[in-house]
Formats: structure tokens, C-alpha cells, sequence
């Protein structure tokens, strides 16, 4: 299965495809010139060469974070090997660590392994006199909806709350690039299917990152709390106004998806219920505006 299918049937969530299957603080040193605010920590961030981890780096820096990059090859600048699957190289990664933002995830191949027992691994691996924040990137309705990636990122939250470490668990809703690629591949030539009556709140990745620093920058909170979109849309909407901008001419076909995931997704679980919400909305988003 290429990657892009794969991608589309894990769906985070948004969308079901053409043949009607479902596939469905305090501390640390201040440094001058920043706010009294700015507390400079060493940051390690996991998944960083993912669509949310590389637009981290910069943020991250810019509120006066020393920033080092996790990722299985540890590739370019502030770079650091480590593989969450297998525990190689993850305990020099997390060596002096005061912030972990935890955005690695493996949706593709193994979340068990990855997601859940890395989890593991990067807790029992944390120098835990050291670490002051620990902020795990989750999803938005990872709670209520019966999938099995979902299922794994709860009972990764799961091993963090038991962890005894202080940590956010931060669930955010579908980033705008990630719609753009689901689409993108549900199309089927002149026709694009989606999911019936499915409810979405988009968010822009750049927004989510920066808000992904200011919790990182507030004191862990040892529990959840979401950050959306600005706007609840239907699946249907969502994808008219990509077809209109990126597939002009595509129909758009809204199909009845059946059972407890499709349920779910009608009900509302993939939506924010609470906590702060970006302004960038997705027609915003294709524009480039
Ligand atoms: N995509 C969305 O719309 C969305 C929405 C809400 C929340 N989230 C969550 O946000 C986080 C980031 O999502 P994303 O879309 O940016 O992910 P992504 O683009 O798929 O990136 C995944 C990252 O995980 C790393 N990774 C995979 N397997 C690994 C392993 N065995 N050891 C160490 N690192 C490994 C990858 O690094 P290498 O492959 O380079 O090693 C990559 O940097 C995830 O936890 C996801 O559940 C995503």
C-alpha cells in the first residue's frame, strides 16, 4: 500500500474514502533582552521532522528555547538520533532535557510500538530532576472515537498521566495540510467521496505550533486540553472548498458512513469541546492568505 493511501485509510479522522469501506513553570534561566516571562530551557522535540515538529523549531526559539530536533536519522541542524520503536540512541537524546514536546507518532506502521511502548520508553528514559514540562501532541476526540490509531494515542495519554511526570496532554484538531492530503487522495478522477454529515474544526499547523510554545511556556497542567480551528464544518464543505480551489470541476459526493466510527464523527467527538482555538480558517488556508 503506497504511503498516500495508507495515509488517507489512518485518516486521523477526517475523511473515509471512494468504495464506501470504512478505512477508515517555573525554573531554568532567564536570558536577557526576553521577558522575565521567558524561562530558557532546553527543549527536546520528538517527531521534529514531521508537519507539525519542523514548524516547532522556530518558535521554540524565537521565545528563547535552546532546540534540539529528534528523529530517527537526526538529520540537519540541532539534530539528535533517536528511535522511539526500538529505544536506540533515545536515552542520549533525552539527556538534559528540561522541556519534551512529544509530537512523534508512527500512524502508518506501528502506533503500538511507537506511540504507546515509545512513550514508555521516553518515560522511564526522562531525567526526571531535570524535566520540568512534558507536552504530549494528541488528537482532539482520541477519547470517543473507536479507531484503532486513536486507541493508541488514549493509552499513550494513558502511560504519561500514570508517568507521575509533569505533563500537558494536548489534543488539537486536523491540520490544514494533513485535509489537504486526505482529499487529495480520497479523489477518485472527476469524483471526491466524503464521509456524511462528519464534522471537522481544521487548524492551521503554524497557529498549532505556536500555540504548542505557550504551553510549553505555562505550568504543566497533568491533564487534557484541546485547541482547535476556528470553524465546525462538515466533511462535505470542507472538501467543496478544497475542490474549488485545488480540483476545480471534482464532485463532490457525500456518502453515509455506517457504525460507531461514523457515529462518532457525526456526533461531534473530532470538535473541541473547550480550550483556545486558532483564527486561520481553512478557505483562508488554500488561498494562502
Ligand atoms: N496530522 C494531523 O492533522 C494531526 C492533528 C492533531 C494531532 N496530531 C498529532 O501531532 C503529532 C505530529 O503529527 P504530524 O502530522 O506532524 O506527524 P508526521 O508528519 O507523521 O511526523 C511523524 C514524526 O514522528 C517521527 N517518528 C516516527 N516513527 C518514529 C520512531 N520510531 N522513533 C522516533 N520518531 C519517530 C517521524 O520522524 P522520522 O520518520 O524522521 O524518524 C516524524 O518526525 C502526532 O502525534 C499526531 O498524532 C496530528
Amino acid at each position: 500500500m503506497s504511503e498516500r493511501v495508507a495515509d488517507a485509510n489512518c485518516l486521523l479522522g477526517v475523511l473515509h474514502v471512494a468504495d464506501h469501506r470504512v478505512v477508515p513553570w517555573a525554573g531554568g534561566v532567564f536570558r536577557r533582552g526576553l521577558s522575565r516571562e521567558t524561562a530558557v530551557m532546553d527543549v527536546l522535540v520528538t517527531g521534529a521532522t514531521g508537519r507539525l515538529g519542523t514548524r516547532l523549531v522556530e518558535p521554540l526559539q524565537a521565545a528563547g528555547h535552546s532546540v534540539r530536533r529528534m528523529s530517527r536519522r537526526g538529520a540537519g541542524p540541532g539534530g539528535v538520533r533517536g528511535d522511539l520503536a526500538t529505544g536506540f540512541d533515545l536515552a542520549t537524546a533525552l539527556a538534559g532535557a528540561e522541556v519534551v514536546v512529544h509530537a512523534a507518532s508512527d500512524p502508518r506502521g506501528d502506533p503500538w510500538q511507537v506511540d504507546v511502548a515509545g512513550t514508555r520508553r521516553l518515560v522511564q528514559g526522562v531525567d526526571r530532576d531535570r524535566l520540568r514540562h512534558l507536552v504530549y501532541v494528541s488528537i482532539v476526540g482520541v477519547d470517543r472515537i473507536p479507531y484503532g490509531y486513536y486507541r493508541a494515542k488514549f493509552a499513550a495519554e494513558q502511560v504519561l498521566l500514570a508517568s507521575g511526570l509533569p505533563v500537558t496532554l494536548l489534543r488539537i484538531t486536523q491540520f490544514h495540510d494533513f485535509v489537504d492530503d486526505l482529499l487529495d487522495t480520497a479523489r477518485r478522477g472527476p469524483v471526491l467521496p466524503v464521509p456524511m454529515g462528519w464534522r471537522v474544526q481544521p487548524v492551521d499547523v503554524g497557529e498549532a505550533a505556536q500555540h504548542v510554545v505557550d504551553v510549553v511556556g505555562r505550568p504543566p497542567t497533568g491533564d487534557v486540553v484541546e485547541y482547535g480551528g476556528p470553524e465546525d464544518l462538515s466533511a462535505a464543505d470542507l472538501a467543496r472548498a478544497w475542490v474549488a480551489a485545488r480540483a476545480p470541476g471534482t464532485h463532490v459526493v457525500a456518502t453515509p458512513v455506517p457504525g460507531k466510527l461514523g457515529a462518532a464523527f457525526r456526533d461531534g467527538a473530532a470538535v473541541s469541546t473547550g480550550g483556545e482555538r486558532g483564527r486561520r480558517t481553512y478557505a483562508e488556508h488554500l488561498h494562502g492568505s
